[in-house]
């Protein structure tokens, strides 16, 4: 199946792994690149830019196929060095970068200049828009159902998607609810050119992340994700835990980063995965955990997406016009 996503990032199959803070290691980024999907490393799990270049020449040592890396910009308590982190991307010969959280027209030259593929991610059709502007040269939407960061205008992916089609000429990957076959046809239907998925390949053999939390994830409805940070414009799709019903109360009678700071505290989320302890921390997952039953390693959760695809094109749908 080849789209524009497949020939301009040179991969097999029009499906990303998305960014994935603690989770976007070269284990799991070599093991879907060599599935042929595209792997992404977060560049933000590394302690240090040169921390990042080490983890880059792991996952060079485990695949010869493309990878990106993501860089995240957003606000946080201790400054970070994301020009140094961007160098090291660079310096390191990495030619396709997810960007997202804000806007990244500050990197763009040097990015440009070195031949980097620059993916962004955001949420709205408007953003979207703004970031054609600045060069990039894919837009990745993030609808609501999505984990992590949601953005703030709840639009759902089967309006997000078209509407952000619509609105832009470069191509576009579909995000958020992604996990099968069944979504990548819709997504392709929708005027996506691939889709991106990070709930789905967190629950993967491969994935870096206690087995307890790929059997919460199995474990899991739906219903049972909930949105944190309202209050703080910083919405996060998390997982229904008491601790995450502890923020939402707290938000709710006015309290500040102060008193919700703690509670939310990256250490505390990166313990979970490495602990398996589900109510141990705040941790991110998506409403698509909903229809995830398995926990497969990446190859074979690559090749079923697309076979069942390819299954569902020319079957079903094909019969509906036959
Ligand atoms: C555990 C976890 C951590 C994430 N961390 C980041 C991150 O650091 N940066 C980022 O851009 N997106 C992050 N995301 C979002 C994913 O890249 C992707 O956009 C999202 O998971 C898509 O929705 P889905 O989970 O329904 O597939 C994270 C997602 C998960 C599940």
């Amino acid at each position: 199946m080849q789209t524009a996503i497949t020939r301009l990032l040179g991969i097999e199959h029009p499906i990303v792994q998305g960014g994935m803070q603690w989770v976007g290691r070269a284990e799991l980024v070599a093991a879907v690149s060599n599935a042929g999907a595209l792997g992404v490393l977060t560049a933000l799990t590394q302690p240090g830019p040169e921390a990042l270049r080490a983890e880059i020449a792991r996952v060079r040592e485990m695949t010869d196929r493309p990878f990106g890396v993501n860089l995240t910009f957003l606000p946080t308590l201790k400054p970070v060095p994301y020009t140094e982190y961007r160098d090291a991307i660079i310096e390191s010969g990495v030619k396709i970068v997810e960007t997202a959280g804000n806007n990244p027209s500050e990197h763009m030259p040097a990015f440009k200049a070195a031949g980097v593929r620059i993916i962004h991610k955001c949420t709205t059709p408007r953003h979207a828009r703004k970031a054609q502007e600045i060069g990039v040269d894919i837009v990745s939407i993030d609808g609501f159902e999505c984990a992590g960061h949601v953005g703030e205008n709840d639009i759902p992916g089967l309006i997000l998607i078209p509407a952000t089609v619509e609105q832009v000429t470069i191509p576009v990957i579909a995000s958020g609810g992604f996990g099968d076959a069944r979504g990548l046809v819709a997504a392709l239907a929708l005027g996506a050119e691939g889709i991106n998925m990070g709930t789905r390949f967190m629950c993967t053999q491969e994935s870096p992340v206690h087995h307890a939390i790929k059997e919460a994830i199995t474990r899991s409805s739906e219903t049972d994700t909930r949105l944190i940070l309202r209050s703080l414009r910083n919405t996060s799709r998390v997982w229904k835990n008491a601790l995450s019903g502890e923020v939402v109360s707290l938000e709710k009678v006015g309290a500040g980063i102060d008193q919700i700071g703690p509670l939310v505290a990256g250490a505390k989320g990166r313990g979970v995965y490495e602990n398996g302890d589900v109510e141990g921390g705040i941790w991110t997952v998506g409403m698509i955990q909903g229809l995830i039953q398995d926990i497969p390693n990446c190859r074979d959760l690559v090749g079923r997406i697309m076979d069942q695809a390819h299954s569902l094109i020319s079957g079903r749908l094909s019969s509906l016009v036959a």
